[in-house]
């Protein structure tokens, strides 16, 4: 039985890499249905903003599988690149890039068994793109992390893990200093890896997890981690095992998943047939594992292993010298399918079972315990405290502290001259700690402060199950 698969072109050279894909894997013996639809430059200056049209939308939604080109958003047109409407129309939240040595590819690391696979969410974090600036020249950024968020993302490394007969997971995380946000993600980790007794389980530091790469890089199987950090870590992880070129990549969400290669549109070299088709290929290898074509993946990863570590034919982008086109290269790949080599130990891969998560919704104790208001202002911190004690002399509330830029500065317990901004947290809280706080005694608050200051943004500060949810300033006791 065939299986349909959307195949956007992209641009640049994606037309080029995408047809090779195509070739080789038709030739691997699957039997695919190819929807060939538009995304990209072309569909933005026909005049669609999104740079997707819907005919895309209604392919991906049929067919569950795209294979992708890269895609370009032109300077002028748009907002949001094509890429990310796609991956935020499909909630692809789980980017997986495998980091593994491939014979023939000079690396400053050949010989060192790299064998991992970067597990990076996808949907949450700082590229939820919650930015404001909160005065002329104070921008804020909001890191949301969820429970759920966090929940999918681990429990699907784990599930990865179990899938390609790996027997380890790094966590890797910021959350000795992001001790809410990266903390939570870390918690969830601890809290997960007790479902999967088979896998070891170990947090890392994610500054630690970059040096660890880089000295011992066999010591990792799966890392999963936060989106930002996840960014950084597999551009990393490609270059440990000869860059963009050869990097392979899947985003899976629960209904759609897109395989593309890392690199771009290399409008460079686009139409003069010299473009490396090696990391589409690969993506076409974890496209077919995706769809449980195990036999096809297989006999194209060691055709690229045969070519590349045997043959030694390689494009011009890893050999100078060389003159192989991509045509050229792709014919090789297809003639070298039932090569087979012993570069890489076989997996026991097996299908993906892709994880169901909840939003905990948890009805837990909760109690609010004042307020965080942030103001503009350029008085000194003792002229800010000094008004801001007056204005809460008759209010529920006392003024437990200011902080500029995260640091106490008032009462200034350290003695040091702060380097300070315009942009001050001042944190009220309850005089009586055990009584209640009503919204009106908050608005009275703000209310009193914009009579005489300009403030521009509030933080309800709570417990929940008797723990503090929100962090101290540095030097806040
Ligand atoms: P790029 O990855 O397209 O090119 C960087 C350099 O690497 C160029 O010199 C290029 O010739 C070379 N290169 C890349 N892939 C190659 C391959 N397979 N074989 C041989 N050489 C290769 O990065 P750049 O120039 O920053 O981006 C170009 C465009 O691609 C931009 O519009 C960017 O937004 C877009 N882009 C799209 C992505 C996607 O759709 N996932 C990812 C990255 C960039």
């Amino acid at each position: 039985m065939s299986k349909a698969v959307t195949l956007i072109e992209g641009d640049g050279i994606g037309p080029e890499i995408v047809h090779a894909a195509q070739r080789v894997v038709d030739a691997s013996g699957v039997k695919i249905q190819w929807d060939i639809c538009e995304a990209g430059a072309e569909v933005f200056k026909k005049g669609l903003a999104t740079g997707v049209p819907q005919e895309t939308i209604d392919s991906l939604k049929r067919t569950k599988v795209a294979l992708k080109g890269p895609l370009e958003t032109p300077v002028g047109y748009g907002e949001k690149s094509a890429n990310v409407t796609l991956r935020a129309l499909f909630e692809t939240y789980a980017n997986t890039r495998p980091v593994r040595q491939i014979p023939g590819i000079q690396t400053l690391f050949n010989g060192r068994a790299i064998d991992f696979v970067i597990v990076r969410e996808n949907v949450e974090d700082l590229y939820a793109g919650i930015e404001y600036l909160q005065t002329p020249t104070v921008a804020e950024g909001l890191k949301l992390i969820t429970r759920k968020g966090s929940e999918k993302i681990i429990r699907f490394a784990f599930e990865l893990a179990r899938s390609e007969g790996r027997h380890k997971v790094h966590c890797a995380t910021k959350a000795n200093i992001l001790k809410l946000t990266e903390g939570l993600f870390k918690k969830t980790f601890e809290d997960v890896s007790k479902d999967y007794p088979d896998i070891e389980a170990h947090h890392i530091i994610i500054d630690n997890c970059a040096h660890q790469m880089i000295l011992h890089p066999e010591i990792f199987d799966v890392i999963v981690t936060t989106n930002l950090q996840g960014d950084i870590i597999s551009d990393l992880g490609s270059a440990l095992v000869g860059g963009l070129g050869v990097a392979a990549s899947a985003n899976i969400g629960d209904e759609v998943s897109i395989f593309e290669a890392v690199h771009g549109s290399a409008p460079d070299i686009a139409g003069k047939n010299i473009v490396n088709p090696t990391a589409i290929l690969f993506s076409s290898v974890l496209m077919l594992r995706h769809l449980n074509e195990f036999e096809a993946a297989y006999r194209i990863e060691q055709s690229l292993l045969y070519t590349l570590g045997v043959e030694r034919a390689f494009p011009k982008d890893l050999d100078k010298s060389s003159t192989l086109t991509t045509t050229g290269f792709t014919d090789i790949i297809v003639r070298n399918l039932d090569k087979v080599t012993d570069f890489w130990a076989t997996r026991p891969y097996k299908p993906l079972h892709l994880p169901q998560v909840k939003d905990p919704n948890e009805d837990v104790p909760r109690k609010e315990l004042g307020v965080d208001i942030y103001i503009e202002s350029t008085l000194s911190p003792e002229a800010l405290g000094k008004s801001l004690e007056d204005i809460t002399n008759l209010s529920p509330f006392f003024l437990k502290m200011i902080s500029n830029r995260g640091v106490q500065v008032y009462p200034n317990i350290a003695g040091l001259k702060p380097d300070t901004v315009d942009h001050w947290r001042a944190r009220f809280l309850l005089k009586n700690k055990e009584s209640h706080i009503d919204d009106t005694d908050i608005l009275n608050l703000i209310e009193k402060i914009g009579q005489s200051h300009r403030w521009m943004h509030i933080e309800k500060l709570n417990e929940f199950n008797h723990a503090l949810g929100f962090t101290r300033a540095q030097g806040e006791l």
